[in-house]
């Protein structure tokens, strides 16, 4: 290859005109940044943002500011306005903490700026080996495929599109499904939200989805699920796919999923696992990793890194067991991505044969970094540490004569309720959604609502490698100055 410098090269105004200023730009911002997660514990979750946000206003747009100008921005106007799950009393929805290695890895993956669709390099081959460190870590067989993408709610909806071409074969790609029976799935009350997105997305439609109730365990209730079942058999509609839970959204239960694996394989249906964050209870110490077992025994699994792996968003993933109908699903070459024995157009399979992204990012990164850095027994003991904090903040509960559970912690998640015991439902909620309100708006503690039992209550999702027990304690009396502070405004009971 010819290096020589080209004669009267203009550099692009795209790209910095002197190097060196970039560099001492970018090095600042890099200390700010590291500043801003080191000291994570020491800032309130975050800063509120002006209804305005006149800091961040674009205008026209038409000509830039420059590196110095835009590093100054970003640390004072960008940098401080994150949604707080950095901090180490973040315990809302299920938001994972973000990891030291991600700065590192972000910073790779922007200067590579690889397209991960296809094609033989570097980046491929990184993926490849993080998809592999999956399918081993959760029992899946040689032969099982995977991809990253964005998040559970895409997974989901590859996996169900996998699992609809089993059952009514790869020419239903061309036909669509009109000409079809009808299709049903099948899953516990709880199921997260995005599992009936999937189905309306893929045009079986919301109501496709049968919810079955819980059993005195907790899971989906298996006789009640054969009931369904063999009903909807008997007038013609052909079920498709059952969805295990391992670790629901709003209480943190799990399906017994060796059952489920029992009933799918008698039945020949497709089995479906959301192990969104509770997956990794896989790598956790006991009681709580016997929880995802029979996850080997799935026909997919959905799951993400940016819950539970504490890796920066985004980054979720699914595996398929058989790797075959995976790639029949999807792949579809026109003739510009003609594979090629040898060089860049080489390197078979391309990841957008097995997902609906052709351009894809360096997603993988983050994993392999985050893997390489701490490893997974690290990371397990995170996760079994995350448990017993929502244990610690359970006794916590019990132990106030105020507060009373609402649902036993069986993994990370701890839902309770802060109102008087004799109130109506929807006054009881009114005061624990005002609580959590509250203390979100005094920057100290973030916890959500959900709804259990039909009233509002609040929720807590340990998913934060920065959590001790001295948040807990802080948090949970937290929880109990904010109720004294509603009980005592006159305004509220009335
Ligand atoms: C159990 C469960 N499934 C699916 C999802 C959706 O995941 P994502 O937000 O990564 O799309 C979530 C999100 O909280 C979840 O908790």
């Amino acid at each position: 290859m010819d290096n020589r410098p080209v004669e009267n090269y203009m550099p692009s105004p795209l790209d910095p005109a002197d190097w060196g200023d970039f560099r001492k730009h970018a090095h600042r911002l890099l200390d700010t940044c590291i500043d801003h997660l080191s000291e994570a514990r020491d800032h309130p979750w975050c800063h509120p943002v002006d209804a305005d946000c006149d800091a961040v206003m674009l205008g026209s747009a038409t000509e830039g500011v420059g590196y110095a100008e835009v590093v100054d921005e970003l640390a004072r106007n960008i940098l401080p306005f994150g949604t707080g799950n950095t901090h180490p009393r973040f315990f809302g929805w299920v938001h994972g903490s973000g990891l030291a290695s991600g700065i590192l890895s972000e910073i790779v993956a922007a200067t590579m700026n690889s397209n991960c669709g296809g094609r033989d390099h570097g980046a491929v081959y990184v993926e490849r080996e993080v998809m592999d460190w999956c399918r081993r870590c959760f029992g899946f067989p040689e032969g099982a495929s995977g991809l990253l993408v964005s998040g559970t709610s895409q997974a989901t909806i590859i996996a169900f599109a996998v699992a609809r071409t089993k059952v009514l074969g790869i020419e239903s790609r061309y036909t669509g499904i009109q000409e079809f029976p009808k299709l049903a799935a099948y899953a516990a009350s709880g199921v997260h939200s995005s599992t009936s997105k999937a189905l309306e997305l893929l045009g079986l439609g919301a109501a496709s989805l049968r919810t079955i109730p819980l059993d005195s365990d907790g899971g989906i209730d298996i006789q009640h699920l054969k009931q369904v079942v063999a009903r909807d058999r008997t007038v013609g509609i052909q079920p498709f796919c059952v969805i295990g839970t391992a670790g629901s959204v709003e209480s943190g239960f799990f399906d017994d999923l060796e059952a489920l694996a029992d009933f799918c394989a008698i039945e020949n249906i497709w089995f479906h696992v959301d192990g969104a964050f509770g997956a990794w209870a896989r790598l956790a110490e006991s009681p709580w990793k016997e929880l995802a077992k029979g996850i080997e025994r799935a026909d997919s699994l959905a799951f993400d890194f940016h819950k539970w792996m504490y890796v920066q968003y985004d980054c979720g993933a699914v595996l398929i067991r058989d790797g075959r109908v995976h790639r029949e699903t999807f792949a579809t070459r026109p003739a510009y991505l003609a594979g090629q024995k040898q060089g860049l157009g080489g390197g078979d399979p391309w990841y957008c044969d097995y997902g609906t992204d052709l351009s894809r990012s360096f997603r993988a990164l983050k994993v392999w970094c985050a893997l390489r850095t701490y490893g997974s027994i690290a990371l397990g003991k995170a996760i079994t540490r995350n448990c017993e904090l929502a244990s610690h903040m359970e006794a916590l509960v019990n132990d106030s004569l105020l507060l009373r559970m609402e649902a036993p912690v069986r993994l990370n998640v701890c839902c309770f309720n802060a109102a008087p015991f004799g109130w109506d439902a929807l006054l009881q909620g009114t005061l624990n959604a005002t609580i959590v309100q509250q203390l979100q708006l005094s920057g100290d503690v973030v916890f959500s609502t959900t709804e259990l039992g039909g009233r509002t209550v609040i929720r807590a999702a340990i998913v934060n490698h920065r959590t001790c027990n001295a948040d807990i304690e802080y948090a949970i009396s937290s929880v109990l100055q904010a109720r004294n502070t509603q009980m005592d405004n006159h305004d509220f009971i009335k």
